[in-house]
């Protein structure tokens, strides 16, 4: 077989160690394999290169993807679908491993649907896909942002400052909560939990009466205020209107927002600090090493199965097939007894 892989969206530690995992096996399998660049815009294009064993070695603690990415939709594009249909027949392509997130995944899912041999391996480090317990990307940003939270805490101490870090998370709290537990915040704001700044700054003062003179409130990007807040109407805080082709709009500014309001309402002398694409940058954790490589093995194994339609998943400790259908249907968020958790630590 020829297989053509391509990873789309944002980037995500933990790419590379994929692409080389699925190259090895497929050529152990007997097959040949190719990489198309810039996500779909590549197969839109014909734009590919040889994957050969040269071609991924050395790439396995690489962040980024050797094979570059874009937010392309292939359903925004006229007779999109046709052509990707098409171009692959033109490449002689057999088999397509595609790498990615919701939006990946879901032009992935309708490909299947018209008759591509496709096969999928999950990608977020915003860990919001549903059928898989974790993605690859997901466990290095969260160290990351755990190391700026222990970082922040050195200065918050030295300055009695609230220092307010705003960390990604677009629709779901996974990297706040894990990288807020992890590191010590005294108040945790996610997406699936709209707050009140009342409430927040009450917090904040529980902790500063107690003799504490600095605070660390992670908040997600996505993080929501809470509609019966009078000053606000609880929508995104947006950086741009500007949509891309899956429509979403550029998210950032919470943070600043957030800690303005605290310092207005507290009297405490408060920082915002943007982790921003930091959180998606260099080299991807032994476990996301670990967990792409795995990814990888089993989406070539699914190729060889013919399982198409399906996914790389984690359950538990062990990889599995899951539907495409079922990993894009809707977006896996934060449950509420793991909040709880977090809760405890509160103020
Ligand atoms: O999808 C992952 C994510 O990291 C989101 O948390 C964030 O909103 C988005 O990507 C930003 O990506 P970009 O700036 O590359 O469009």
């Amino acid at each position: 077989m020829r297989i053509g892989i391509l990873t789309g969206g944002g980037d995500c530690p933990g790419l590379n160690p994929v692409i080389r995992a699925v190259v090895r096996k497929a050529i152990q399998n007997g097959h040949e394999v190719v990489g198309f660049t810039e996500g779909w815009r590549g197969l839109l294009e014909k734009k590919y290169i040889t994957l050969d064993l040269e071609a991924v070695s050395g790439i396995l603690h690489r962040g980024g993807t050797i094979l570059k990415t874009s937010r392309t939709n292939v359903y925004k594009i006229p007779d999109g679908e046709t052509k990707i249909i098409a171009n692959l027949k033109e490449c002689g392509i057999d088999a397509l491993v595609a790498i990615g997130g919701e939006d990946t995944l879901g032009v992935a899912n309708k490909l299947a649907k018209a008759g591509v041999q496709v096969v999928g391996v999950p990608k977020t480090i915003d860990n919001d896909l549903n059928s898989t317990d974790y993605t690859f990307g997901f466990d290095t940003a969260v160290n990351i942002a755990m190391d700026a939270i222990d970082r922040l805490h050195t200065t918050a101490e030295s300055h009695n400052r609230v220092m307010v870090v705003e960390v990604m998370g677009r629709h779901a709290g996974w990297i706040a909560l894990h990288a807020g537990i992890a590191g010590g915040a005294d108040v945790i704001l996610i997406p699936e939990k709209p707050f009140k700044i009342t409430e927040v700054c009450n917090l904040l003062k529980k902790r500063h009466s107690r003799g504490k003179s600095f605070s660390i409130v992670v908040v997600s990007e996505g993080a929501k205020w809470d509609t019966d807040d009078k000053d606000d109407d609880g929508s995104f805080v947006l950086q741009t209107m500007e949509k891309d082709s899956f429509g979403h709009v550029r998210l950032g500014g919470i943070g600043n927002l957030l800690a303005n309001e605290i310092e207005k309402r507290t009297g405490f002398e408060t920082r915002t600090t943007v982790l921003g694409h930091i959180q998606r940058g260099g080299s991807p954790t032994a476990y996301d090493r670990m967990l792409g490589t795995r990814f990888g093995v089993f989406a070539a194994e699914l190729v060889e199965e013919k399982k198409w339609g399906m996914m790389a998943a984690l359950k538990g400790t062990d990889i599995v097939a899951a539907p495409l259908a079922d990993a894009v249907g809707e977006l896996k968020t934060v449950d509420e007894e793991l909040y709880k958790v977090a809760e405890t630590f509160f103020g």
